[in-house]
C-alpha cells in the first residue's frame, strides 16, 4: 500500500506518518510538504533514513507538480491533512487559506481521478460546524449539523469539504472526510493556544487569554485522532464523514491554570487581551458515529495527556524555540505587541 500523506511536517500530519510508519511495516509513505511556516523538516528526521519513507517538498497547489508525484508514486491512498491552519492568521490574510485549503483540495482530487485511486481522505474539522452556546450544554456536533463558519479558515475548511462531497457525487471519487476537534500533543506548532502558553510560561513571559477565556474546546490528544484516520481509511464508508472527538470540554482559562500548576508557575503571569474577531463559543463533538461504525474511542486522557505534552516540550526546547527564535517572533510581536489588555 503506498499512502501519500500531505502536509506530514506540521502538527498532526508529522504524528501521522509516525504512527503509519510503526502500525503498518510493510506500507510506503509519501510526504508531500511545501514547508510553510508550519511545516518543520527536522520534526521528520528520525524518519528519513526508513526505507518505507520519502519526504518530497511540494505545493498541493502545483498541478504540475503533484500529478508527477503521482505518476511516480502511484498511490493507492491520499490523505490531506496540508492547510493553512490557524484561525488568528485567517483573519489577517484569508486570500492564502482559500488557496491552499479549497483550491489546493481541487488539485489533488483531480490527480486522484486522473491517475485512479482506492481512498482520498480530507482532514477537515469541527469548526465548520460553527460554534455552540454555552448555555447549552446538552448540544453536539454531529455529521448532521449544518455547516455554518464563523472565520476565514473554517469556510475554507467548508468549502473544501462540499468540494469533496461534489467530487464523490459528480466523478464517483472514493471520498472519505474526518471532522476533528482541537488536537494537542508533541510538534504542535507554539502559535497554539497550548504550545504557545507552556513557551511563554516557561520563559515567564505574560499568558495571553483572548477576552475572559470561558470559550470552551473539546481536546484531543494526537495520537487518538491517527487512529481515528487509520480506521477510516481501511473501514470507513465512502462517501461518509466521520466526527472525531471525545467529550473532553475545557474552558481556556482552565487550561492556562492548569499549565501554571504543572510548571509551578504563578497565575499572576495571566492577562487577558482583546477578544479574537467572530469567536466561537463553544466546540463539542458527537463522536457516536464513529464509535459504533469502527469501534473508535479515544484513550488519551486528558489528565495524562496534558502531562505528556508538558514533558515532551521539556524535553524538546531545542524544536519550540528554534521555531520562536525565526520567523514566528516577527508574527508574535505583530499579533500580541499591539493587542490592548482588557
Ligand atoms: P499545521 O499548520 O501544523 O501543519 C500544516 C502543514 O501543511 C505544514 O507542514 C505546512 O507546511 C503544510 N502546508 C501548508 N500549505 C501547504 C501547501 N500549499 N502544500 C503543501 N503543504 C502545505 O496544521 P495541523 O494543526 O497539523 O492541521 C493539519 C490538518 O488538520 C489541517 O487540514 C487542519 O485543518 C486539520 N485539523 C487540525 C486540528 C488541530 O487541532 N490542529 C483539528 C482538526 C483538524
Ligand atoms: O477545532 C479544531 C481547530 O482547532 C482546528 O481546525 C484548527 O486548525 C486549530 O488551530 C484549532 O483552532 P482553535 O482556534 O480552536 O485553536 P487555537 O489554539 O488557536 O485557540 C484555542 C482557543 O484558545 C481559542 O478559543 C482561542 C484561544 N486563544 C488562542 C491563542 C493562540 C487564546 O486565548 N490565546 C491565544 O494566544
Amino acid at each position: 500500500m503506498v499512502i501519500i500523506v500531505t502536509g506530514g511536517a506540521g502538527f498532526i500530519g508529522s504524528n501521522f506518518v509516525f504512527y503509519m510508519l510503526k502500525k503498518h511495516s510493510n506500507y510506503r509513505i509519501v510526504c508531500l510538504d511545501k514547508l510553510t511556516y508550519a511545516g518543520n523538516l527536522s520534526t521528520l528526521a528520525s524518519v528519513m533514513d526508513n526505507p518505507n519513507f520519502r519526504f518530497v517538498k511540494l505545493d498541493i497547489c502545483d498541478r504540475a507538480g503533484v500529478n508527477q508525484l503521482f505518476e511516480e508514486e502511484k498511490p493507492d491512498v491520499v490523505v490531506n491533512f496540508a492547510a493553512e491552519s490557524h484561525v488568528d492568521r485567517s483573519i489577517e490574510t484569508p486570500e492564502i487559506f482559500l488557496k491552499t485549503n479549497i483550491l489546493g483540495t481541487q488539485v489533488l482530487m483531480d490527480a486522484c481521478r486522473q491517475y485512479g485511486i482506492q481512498r482520498y481522505h480530507q482532514v477537515s474539522t469541527d469548526e465548520v460546524y460553527g460554534d455552540l452556546p454555552l448555555n447549552r450544554p446538552d448540544l453536539f456536533f454531529t455529521e448532521e449539523t449544518p455547516i455554518h463558519t464563523s472565520s476565514p479558515y473554517s469556510a475554507s475548511k467548508a468549502g473544501a469539504d462540499l468540494l469533496v462531497m461534489a467530487y464523490h457525487r459528480t466523478y464517483n471519487l472514493p471520498v472519505t472526510i474526518s471532522r476533528c476537534s482541537n488536537n494537542y500533543g508533541p510538534y504542535h506548532f507554539p502559535e497554539k493556544l497550548i504550545p504557545l502558553m507552556i513557551a511563554n510560561a516557561l520563559a515567564d513571559k505574560p499568558l495571553p487569554v483572548y477576552g475572559e477565556g470561558l470559550n470552551v474546546r473539546d481536546w484531543l490528544y494526537v495520537e487518538d485522532h491517527c487512529r481515528a484516520i487509520d480506521l477510516i481509511i481501511h473501514k470507513g464508508k465512502v462517501g461518509e464523514v466521520y466526527n472525531v472527538g471525545g467529550h473532553n470540554e475545557m474552558k481556556n482559562i482552565d487550561i492556562v491554570k492548569l499549565i501554571c500548576k504543572e510548571l509551578g508557575k504563578p497565575e499572576s503571569l495571566i492577562v487577558h487581551v482583546e477578544d479574537r474577531k467572530g469567536h466561537d463559543m463553544r466546540y463539542a463533538i458527537d463522536p457516536t458515529k464513529i464509535h459504533t461504525e469502527l469501534g473508535w474511542l479515544p484513550e488519551t486522557k486528558f489528565e495524562e495527556g496534558i502531562k505528556k505534552t508538558i514533558q515532551w516540550y521539556l524535553e524538546h526546547m531545542e524544536w519550540w524555540q528554534t521555531i520562536i527564535s525565526g520567523e514566528y517572533r516577527n508574527y508574535y510581536e505583530k499579533m500580541y505587541g499591539n493587542r490592548a489588555e482588557v
